[in-house]
């Protein structure tokens, strides 16, 4: 059998489970979604974001990308990121990185990748920003993790220093911002960082806001 049909027999499948479970599952999730979260993860096929939080359909709201990142530049993650905190009115926002990332695997390299330079671009620059940590750590295994927690730090602290996250902290008091890391030996999330409305930004960074 061709391995892209065997999709669509357990497309099939999981229809049945669901409706065998909740015979109303697919009816009521199609009157509309009201999800709680917003997940910004890794593309890795290893890092199943519903799967991973044991969280149902319409309850995750998720953009995926290489290495998790929030660049102020792209405008696919900032309309993701304005949708789910203007109209969803999510009350989280989740940055989830993983360890064995490898986007932060190859932007602490010199490898020439072409187009997807541009992309790491934005992980070497949190490298510079942390060199001082990071070129003590003599263990390479060690040095590559702490990279990939800065990294989650790094793109929590950008969706703070949006204007979106900023007008609704000032309107609505929310979202609360997460930063995780995915133990790809373990299964298990640990939370490195929280950031909310009360949460003192760098200067620069801080909009006006009506
Ligand atoms: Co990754």
């Amino acid at each position: 059998m061709d391995s892209h049909k065997k999709l669509l027999l357990a497309n099939k499948a999981w229809v049945q489970d669901k409706l065998s479970a909740a015979p109303d599952f697919f009816e009521h999730l199609s009157h509309g979604q009201e999800p709680e979260y917003l997940w910004i993860g890794c593309a890795d096929s290893r890092v199943p974001a519903e799967e991973i939080t044991g969280t149902q359909p319409g309850q995750l709201f998720v953009h995926r990308n290489v290495a998790n990142m929030v660049v102020h530049t792209d405008f696919n993650m900032l309309s993701v990121l304005q949708y789910a905190v203007q109209v969803l009115k999510v009350k989280h926002v989740i940055v989830c990185g993983h360890y064995n990332c490898g986007g932060v695997q190859n932007a602490l390299s010199h490898k020439n990748l072409g187009l997807i330079n541009k992309w790491l671009r934005h992980i070497k620059d949190v490298y510079r920003f942390h060199e001082r940590e990071l070129k003590i750590i003599e263990n390479p295994r060690e040095r590559f993790d702490r990279l990939v927690e800065l990294n989650v730090i790094e793109q929590v602290r950008n969706l703070a220093d949006t204007s979106i996250v900023q007008q609704s902290w000032h309107d609505e008091g929310a979202p609360v911002l997460h930063g995780w890391v995915y133990d790809i030996h373990t299964g298990l999330i640990k939370e490195l960082v929280k950031m909310d409305k009360d949460t003192q930004l760098e200067d620069i960074y801080r909009y006006d806001i009506n």
